[in-house]
């Protein structure tokens, strides 16, 4: 099913999996149309199913990935790429060591970087040379974060070091060994920095974003949720399952 809000169009599937593989669908198209597209890749549980089926379509040769750009939103700092919770260990593992990227074109905040202030300019003036972002894609905090961009007093602008919120600790420790283990600080885009982005790809699945969700498209545009800038941006595609939009539905 299909909701069109104008600037923002609602890809529904009651299987996540089946609204992923149209995600997968767009990112080949991108690629098959401008093969050397700047793609804006996210971590985090929700795009996994994405990237499996990039991997199946790599596999059966149906994609080129040979010359796509990339940057990734964010990096947990400190943090070494060795460490098999770094978004960059992430990304290898669960998409670029299985594709036909060239590794010279993938770029993601340096989790050791010795001046933080330094990487994040850096970052966000390579992103402005080798850019547009021509499709980013983006998953969504149980806060309403996007990229590490917490809820605050005011919408950061380019890449910036930022402290992670509690709640932010708290959803991630699943994948640590213990909470202790989880960084405090990340690197991250910011919502200038994606609201720059052509296109953007937003996925969202489960009850437990039905809230923020609502919240982010229909409530106010305010820094406190700051997925809700999306309503500004003029070409937003959201995948979701039934269960991440059962808000909104009731809404029409
Ligand atoms: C990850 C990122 C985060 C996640 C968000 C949702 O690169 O930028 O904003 O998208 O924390 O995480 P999951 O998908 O694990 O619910």
């Amino acid at each position: 099913m299909l909701l069109n809000l104008g600037n923002i169009k609602i890809h529904i599937e009651k299987d996540f999996s089946t609204a992923c593989e149209l995600g997968a669908n767009i990112i080949k198209e991108k690629l098959s149309k401008k093969p050397n597209s700047v793609i804006g890749f996210a971590t985090g549980g929700t795009p996994i199913p994405m990237y499996k089926h990039l991997i199946e379509m790599c596999n059966h040769q149906e994609i080129n990935f040979s010359e796509m750009v990339t940057f990734n939103l964010d990096e947990y700092f400190p943090i070494s790429k060795e460490n098999d919770q770094s978004y960059y260990y992430f990304m290898r593992e669960n998409l670029f060591n299985h594709i036909n990227v060239n590794f010279d074109n993938l770029h993601i905040p340096n989790g050791l970087a010795s001046d933080v202030e330094k990487e994040c300019a850096d970052y966000e003036n390579l992103i402005k040379t080798l850019g547009p972002i021509d499709l980013q894609i983006l998953g969504m905090g149980l806060n309403g974060h996007i990229g590490f961009n917490e809820p605050d007093n005011k919408f950061t602008q380019g890449t910036n070091y930022v402290a992670l919120q509690e709640s932010t600790i708290t959803a991630n420790a699943r994948f640590f060994n213990s909470i202790d283990d989880v960084p405090k600080k990340a690197l991250t885009m910011g919502i200038k920095t994606i609201m720059m982005s052509t296109e953007i790809l937003l996925l969202v699945n489960g009850e437990k974003k039905a809230d923020i969700l609502e919240q982010a498209l229909f409530g106010e545009i305010s820094p406190h949720v700051p997925a809700s800038a999306l309503q500004l941006h003029q070409n937003v595609t959201i995948l979701a399952d039934e269960s991440a939009v059962a808000n909104i539905l009731k809404r029409f």
